[in-house]
């Protein structure tokens, strides 16, 4: 076992880890990412080859599970999530009670707390419980993401079908059709490739919050707020309106010159941890190109080129995997607004799965500061 830091100790002069930036805090059985090699690997499998052989619900169970399901188990798995996809009443009333201007995030994290205010489990950690809320909000989460779209339009809500996979019916329920199996095929691929990423913002709120024994619905729901910022999850949307302001691939370099020249971060770029290319990008990447095909949209791809190829030109920073996976999501219909709750619906397997671990080998985190204030001083008086 890795060696464990003495907390309580006090340094006389403390290194600060600004960020937390190069300090592992636990061990994780859940996934690998090696920076040095370019490679994710969930639960020892690398993600692309699980993105290339295996449904999400697959890589679902194998996150929570630590092995691929049989084929028995998966049918199993299936039955129990499509039996839970219907957008519960109570979540609906309090949908329907929010401005139509609230951001889906905001609306994703209120509905989350909703599920969790109204289950008499809430508190019931044992690993049974945990599960079963985690597969729970796994099979609602596209129900509340759908009927907040569709709200938005003043479109009727689609009930899910449990005829079709996770991913089918994701769509149906937002678009009341199942689109060709090429937009099908790219969906769950950007469900795959976001189901997990190690000690992430996000997934380390989860976990923060977990540590002090609170529910998993509140950790679900830290672990949404962490997520909104652009600098994380948020940053699916943010690409989307880069493209919408740099216009078109001619622009794209000079566009880039006077971003940069004032000091804005280009979304979509840049790892904390990556820092030679992320290793989810060409997956996703090889995806949306079937997508920009199959909706023959050559203009958006050469602008995607375009700022690329600007980017690494002058800062050699590479492409993130929501670089790739914001044109793909605009491409099949979802609201800019709508992508980072497609994040979630993905992420939330990777979440939950964390918080189990976190639940079986607990300590409270809680790091030191060094404090940078007044001297100690008195009230006069
Ligand atoms: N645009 C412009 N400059 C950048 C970018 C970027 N996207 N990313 C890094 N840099 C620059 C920094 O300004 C810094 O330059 P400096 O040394 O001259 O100050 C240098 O590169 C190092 O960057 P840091 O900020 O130290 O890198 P850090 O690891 O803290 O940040 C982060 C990583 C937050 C992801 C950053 O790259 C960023 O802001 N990217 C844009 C937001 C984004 O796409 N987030 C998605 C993350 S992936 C995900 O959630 C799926």
């Amino acid at each position: 076992s890795l060696p464990v830091s003495d907390s309580s100790a006090i340094v006389e002069e403390p290194r600060i880890h600004k960020g937390l930036a190069g300090v592992v805090v636990d061990t994780t059985a859940i996934s690998k990412v090696n920076p040095e090699t370019n490679s994710l690997l969930y639960r020892g499998y690398p993600v692309q080859e699980l993105a290339a052989l295996c449904s999400f619900e697959q890589v679902a169970y194998l996150l929570w599970h630590g092995e691929l399901p049989t084929e028995e188990q998966l049918a199993e798995f299936e039955r129990v999530e499509r039996a839970q996809r219907a957008l519960p009443v109570a979540v609906r009333r309090i949908i329907d009670e929010l401005p139509l201007t609230a951001h889906p995030m905001d609306v994703l994290r209120t509905a989350v707390s909703v599920i969790g205010a109204s289950d008499p489990r809430a508190s019931d950690d044992s690993p049974e419980a945990e599960l079963e809320k985690a597969i729970g909000l796994y099979a609602r989460i596209p129900a509340i993401v759908a009927y907040d779209q569709r709200r938005r339009h003043g479109d009727d809500v689609v009930e899910p079908r449990d005829d079709l996979g996770y991913s089918a019916n994701f769509l149906h329920m937002t678009f009341g059709d199942v689109p060709e199996l090429v937009v099908v095929d790219a969906f769950d691929v950007s469900m795959i490739l976001y189901a997990e990423h190690s000690f992430n913002a996000s997934t380390f709120t989860t976990r923060v919050i977990t540590s002090t024994l609170a529910d998993l619905y509140s950790a679900v729901v830290g672990g949404i707020g962490a997520l909104k910022g652009p600098l994380h999850g948020g940053a699916n949307e943010a690409v989307m309106h880069t493209f919408d302001e740099v216009g078109r691939a001619d622009k794209a370099a000079a566009w880039l010159d006077t971003a940069l020249a004032e000091k804005r971060k280009i979304m979509g770029f840049g790892h904390r941890v990556y820092k030679h290319g992320d290793s989810r990008v060409p997956t996703m990447k090889t995806s949306l190109d079937a997508l920009l095909e199959h909706y023959d949209r050559p203009d958006l791809g050469a602008l995607y080129d375009a700022l690329e190829t600007a980017m690494t030109a002058r800062k050699n920073i590479l492409p993130n995997l929501d670089y790739p996976s914001g044109p793909a999501y605009h491409l099949m219909g979802f609201d800019t607004e709508t992508f980072t709750p497609l994040f979630v619906a993905s992420r939330i397997v990777g979440w939950t799965a964390h918080i189990m671990e976190q639940r079986a080998s607990n300590s409270l985190i809680r790091p030191l500061s060094a404090y940078s204030g007044h001297d100690e001083r008195h009230v006069e008086g």
